[in-house]
C-alpha cells in the first residue's frame, strides 16, 4: 500500500517545512523528486540530503515561463512527470484595512498564480503521457474565515476552487487533482509570522495556535506528508476533486 516506486514528482517550495517533508516522504516511498524552490541554499540542502536521483531546480513559481521550462525539463530528463505538488506559498497577517495593494498582489502572485502556472504547464505534459496527478496545498483558510487573514484566506479559497474545477475537466482524461487543507502546522512559515507580527507576545500566541485545533496541538509537516503520499499513490485512484482537511478538527467545529 501507498508505494510511489518509479514515480517522478515535482514539488514546489520543497526547501522547507511541509514541502520538504513531502519530498522526504515521497523518496522514502520510492519516488524520484525534483525539489523546486526560490531559495537555492534551502532547496539544495534538501535535494542533496534525500537521494542521488533527486535534484534541486531553482524556481520562482510566479514566473510562468520558468515554471513551464522546469516542468518540461523534468518530463524530458526522467521520461515522465507523474506528480506535481503545488506547495510553495506565503502568508500574511492583516484585516482588509491592514492589507496594502502590494501585499495583496504579492500573495495572489505566489499562492494563486503559482498554482495556476503549475497546473497550466503540467497538464499538457500529463495529457500527452495519458496520466497525471496534481496535489495543491491549500489551507483551512480557504474553507473558513480566520481573523486578520484577509489576503491569505482569499488566495487559499482560490486554490480550492481551482482544484475542484480542474478535477472536473480532467476526470475522464487520466489526471487527478486534489487539495490538502492543513490547519496550523509548525514550520518556519509559522515561526516567521510569529516573529514578524507577534514578537511582543510570542508564547501566548504560540499557545493560541496550538489551542485552535480541537486536538490541542499544531500539526507537524509529517501529518501533511502522509496525506500527500496517499493522494500521490495509485491506492487513491478513485479520489479526485477532494479537499482533505488535515487540521486536528479545526473545521469540524
Ligand atoms: N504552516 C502552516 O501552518 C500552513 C497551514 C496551511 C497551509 N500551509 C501552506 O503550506 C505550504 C507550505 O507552507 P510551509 O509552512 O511549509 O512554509 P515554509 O515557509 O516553511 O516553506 C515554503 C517554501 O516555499 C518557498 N517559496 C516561497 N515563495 C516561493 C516562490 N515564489 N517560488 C518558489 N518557492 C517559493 C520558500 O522558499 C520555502 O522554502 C504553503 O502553501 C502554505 O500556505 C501552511
Amino acid at each position: 500500500m501507498f508505494q510511489l516506486n518509479g514515480k517522478i514528482a515535482f514539488i514546489t517550495g520543497a526547501g522547507s517545512g511541509i514541502g520538504e517533508e513531502i519530498a522526504r516522504a515521497f523518496v522514502a516511498q520510492g519516488a524520484t523528486v525534483v525539489v523546486a524552490d526560490i531559495d537555492e541554499a534551502a532547496g539544495r540542502r534538501v535535494a542533496d540530503d534525500i537521494g542521488t536521483l533527486s535534484r534541486y531546480h531553482r524556481l520562482d513559481v510566479t514566473d510562468s515561463l520558468a515554471v513551464q521550462v522546469a516542468l518540461e525539463q523534468t518530463a524530458e530528463r526522467y521520461g515522465s512527470l507523474d506528480v506535481l505538488v503545488n506547495n510553495a506559498g506565503i502568508g500574511l497577517v492583516g484585516s482588509v484595512e491592514e492589507t496594502s495593494d502590494e501585499d495583496f498582489e504579492r500573495l495572489m502572485s505566489v499562492n494563486v498564480n503559482g498554482v495556476y502556472y503549475g497546473c497550466k504547464h503540467a497538464i499538457p505534459l500529463m495529457l500527452k503521457q495519458g496520466r497525471g496527478n496534481i496535489i495543491n496545498i491549500g489551507s483551512v483558510a480557504g474553507l473558513i474565515g480566520i481573523e486578520r487573514r484577509f489576503a491569505y484566506c482569499a488566495t487559499k479559497g482560490a486554490v480550492i476552487a481551482m482544484t475542484r474545477q480542474l478535477a472536473i475537466d480532467y476526470a475522464t482524461r487520466g489526471i487527478r487533482v486534489n487539495c490538502i487543507a492543513p490547519g496550523t502546522v509548525y514550520t518556519p512559515f509559522v515561526d516567521s509570522y510569529l516573529q514578524r507580527f507577534h514578537a511582543h507576545e510570542l508564547e501566548e500566541t504560540k499557545a493560541r495556535l496550538h489551542a485552535r485545533q480541537p486536538i490541542g496541538r499544531m500539526g507537524t509537516p509529517r501529518d501533511i506528508a502522509a496525506m500527500a503520499v496517499y493522494l500521490a499513490c495509485d491506492d487513491s485512484s478513485f479520489v479526485t476533486g477532494a479537499v482533505m482537511a488535515i487540521d486536528g478538527g479545526w473545521t469540524a467545529r
